[in-house]
């Protein structure tokens, strides 16, 4: 596997949005050129992709907010799953965050994603319970 795991590039736009489309991690709530635009302004070298030549198979959104590391949009292609490309993209923005100093990530997953989860226990992530709210600040 000649997989690359770098920071996402202005150039991979339609790629990632159409990865994401594919991947079901497109909600109609979120406007997926909106969350790109909003990335690059906040820790871009934290939006990561594989890239498998010029072909993108796989992405990941992190973040660090000073006290926790946040992962977002963690997709490989349907076509190349099973090939350790979210493990390895998972493995980079782990590295990322712990070089800034962040010492623990988590994310969100829906619950009918038993996918997301089960891929998550083998990579050593242990579930917790909260209650998740929100409030939309700026109406999209
Ligand atoms: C979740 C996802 C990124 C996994 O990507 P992947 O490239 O297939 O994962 P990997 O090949 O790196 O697998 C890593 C490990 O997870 C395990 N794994 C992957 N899918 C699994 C599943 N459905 N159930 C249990 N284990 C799973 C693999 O067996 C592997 O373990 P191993 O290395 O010990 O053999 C991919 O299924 C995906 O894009 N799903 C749709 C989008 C999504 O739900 N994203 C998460 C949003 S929270």
């Amino acid at each position: 596997m000649t997989i690359v795991v770098r920071p996402f590039d202005l150039a991979d736009t339609e790629s990632v949005v159409s990865l994401w489309q594919t991947a079901g991690l497109t909600r109609p709530w979120n406007n997926p050129y909106q969350d790109i635009r909003r990335k690059l302004s906040v820790q871009p070298e934290l939006f990561l992709v594989a890239a498998d030549g010029r072909t993108i198979v796989g992405s990941v959104m992190a973040g660090y907010d000073g006290h926790r590391g946040w992962l977002y949009y963690l997709a490989s292609a349907p076509d190349r799953r099973g090939e350790g490309i979210g493990r390895k993209l998972v493995a980079e923005a782990e590295d990322r965050l712990l070089a800034m100093g962040c010492p623990k990530v988590q994310l969100m997953v829906r619950p009918e994603n038993g996918v997301a989860r089960g891929f998550y226990d083998s990579l050593g992530y242990e579930p917790f319970e909260t209650w998740n709210t929100g409030k939309r600040l700026i109406a999209d």
